[in-house]
């Protein structure tokens, strides 16, 4: 299957049911996307698909065909850079594990809704979870990149 990977397109020989995050992270060595739940739960697994923010785990690689796929790795856009920047500025992170999910829902918020309420951070933020409870950082880092959009 030709897939579009981060503005590249990439041969991949999973089979076309095989959860996207799978052909990401093994075949593609695109390693900041993280297996959590499995179950499309933790959001530790975020991707974007044509500019949102979809559950890599719960999805087949055939669903992706023709279609922009974007991870952490290859994500540039305005949002993107204002972000990462964000999240040093606060130091969001703290073990790290669901972070990469975390910004790239972070990402699509901001794309869809530059100056978002705490209630629209919430909503778009609920699907992704945060053992180490860094949701007041995440929260403070996404008005600090809103700020500076
Ligand atoms: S690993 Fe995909 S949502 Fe948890
Ligand atoms: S920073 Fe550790 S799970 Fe979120």
């Amino acid at each position: 299957m030709l897939l579009n990977i981060n503005n590249q397109a990439v041969n991949v020989i999973a089979d076309p049911d095989t959860p996207l995050l799978w052909a990401l992270r093994s075949e593609q060595r695109l390693v900041g996307a993280k297996y959590g739940c499995g179950k499309g739960l933790c959001g530790a697994c975020t991707v974007h698909l044509d500019g949102q923010a979809v559950r890599s785990c719960s999805m087949p690689v055939s669903a992706a065909v023709g279609r922009r796929i974007t991870t952490i790795e290859g994500i540039d856009t305005p949002e993107a850079r204002a972000v990462k920047a964000a999240w040093r500025v606060i130091d969001v992170a703290q073990c790290g594990y669901c972070q990469s999910g975390q910004v790239m829902s972070a990402c699509a918020l901001l794309a869809s809704k530059p100056a978002p309420s705490d209630a629209d951070i919430d909503a778009a933020m609920s699907g992704n979870l945060c053992r180490c409870g860094t949701y007041p950082r995440i929260r403070a880092a996404i008005h600090l990149a809103s700020r500076s959009l």
